[in-house]
């Protein structure tokens, strides 16, 4: 174990633990993803099309799902599923305030009001007891998340799905690859969405994609993320010659394009190799910092596979001279980037002015929310990198100590 002096920080004056900055993130893209873009690129084919369809395929079977369908965004999948399930002006739709800010926003997009309720106080994911007391008759859908990449307790919210005829979206936006009670995500609750944004364990810049074993839904979400024309409008520049087309809804424009489906396709064949990276730099993080009293971490179900997406901890600032936000200044001025996953959705002030959200409301996750930090986790790192995000938090820790 180090034992800390009480150097002078870097915020300061002090010299900063690394020389160079540590971003939060960086993704790993290698020769085989660049490969895959160029052939796309080359191939005469760029918009949705035959490598679309190909990861869709890939993913439907990875996840043990009868349909996916690829989209631009996780964002664009959450919308999707609720506008599917037919929520609409004045229904209300059950989710967690500790996630980003989309997962409450597509509620909004779809004229309905959100409705959030506690996370549990050890894992921060959604408190399913506190579901069942939050549905009223114009509850539509839950949409449970899958913090930092543990999957919520899905059985038990699925089964409050089933009481009340309510569909259960899982937001996966951090858990693609991780497991329920050995089941991959993606195969458990009625539709799941992942994203591939920048930061993902998988990547394609931005993406996302929808899986579930329903037809009707699947078909529906196809139409509306192409302008609501009809099933397979992507073909009709391809070979079979021009067909017409007919709009049956007012869709969106959230196709996935091959461009993007070519580079995630690539990073999906790497998604073991990427996990146990993580696995390991995990395990070397909460080496170093572990026997620090003054920070706790989420803890993990033992049915949960977890895909290790974030490693947020909770500083505990009672314990501490400073809150929050100074530790975290304090730890970026060592030069090693940090992120907030999340701040309370509901304390945001659209939230706040709109719904009449207020402090108070929601303890375990408004603690949560003050206390977070999210320290770099990604395969790109190397063990040094982990160590100087180790002797970073340490250095600060034990400067603020009470
Ligand atoms: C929990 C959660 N849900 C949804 C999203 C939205 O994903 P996307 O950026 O692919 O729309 C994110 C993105 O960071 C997220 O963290």
């Amino acid at each position: 174990m180090t034992i800390e002096t009480r150097e002078t920080l870097a915020v300061e004056g002090g010299v900063p633990v690394r020389a160079s900055f540590l971003p939060y993130h960086q993704p790993l893209v290698d020769a085989a993803d660049e490969q895959a873009v160029v052939e796309t690129l080359r191939s005469g084919w760029l918009t949705t099309g035959p490598r679309t369809k190909r990861f869709e395929k890939d993913l439907a079977a990875y996840a043990g799902a009868a349909y996916c369908v690829a989209v631009n965004s996780c964002t664009a999948a959450l919308h999707l599923a609720l506008e599917a399930v037919g929520v609409g002006a004045g229904d209300e739709v059950i989710t967690s305030p500790i996630t980003f800010a989309s997962t409450a926003n597509v509620i909004v997009h779809q004229g309905a009001r959100p409705v959030f309720v506690d996370v549990e106080p050890d894992t921060f994911n959604i408190d399913a007891t506190c579901i069942e007391r939050a549905v009223t008759p114009r509850t539509k859908a839950l949409i449970p998340v899958d913090f930092a990449g543990q999957p919520c307790d899905l059985d038990a919210v699925m089964s409050i799905g089933v009481r009340h005829g309510l569909p259960v979206i899982e937001d996966a936006a951090h858990s693609i690859g991780a497991g329920y009670k050995g089941r991959r995500v993606g195969g458990v609750a009625d539709m799941t969405c992942f994203s591939f944004y920048a930061t993902k364990n998988i990547t394609s810049g931005e993406g996302g994609a929808l899986t579930t074993n329903r037809q009707e839904w699947a078909d529906r979400i196809a139409v509306m993320a192409l302008h609501g024309i009809s099933r397979d409008a992507w073909k009709r520049y391809g070979s079979e010659g021009y067909r017409h087309w007919d709009i049956i809804a007012p869709g969106y424009k959230y196709n996935m394009f091959d461009l993007q489906a070519a580079l995630v396709r690539s990073q999906f064949d790497k998604i073991d190799a990427f996990h146990d990276r993580r696995v390991a730099l995990k395990s070397r993080l909460d080496d170093g910092l572990r026997d620090l009293q003054e920070i706790a971490f989420p803890a993990e179900r033992a049915w949960a596979a977890h895909a290790y997406h974030l490693y947020p901890i909770v500083v505990r600032s009672e314990m501490l001279r400073a809150d929050r936000d100074t530790i975290m200044n304090a730890i970026q001025a060592e030069n090693v980037g940090i992120g907030i996953h999340f701040r309370a959705v509901h304390l945001h002030p659209y939230y706040v002015e709109t719904f009449g959200f207020a402090r108070g409301m929601f303890p375990v996750a408004e603690y949560y929310s003050d206390r977070t930090i999210s320290l770099p986790l990604y395969p790109r790192m190397s063990d040094a990198d982990a160590d100087d995000v180790v002797a970073a938090v340490r250095k600060v820790i034990a400067r603020y100590r009470r």
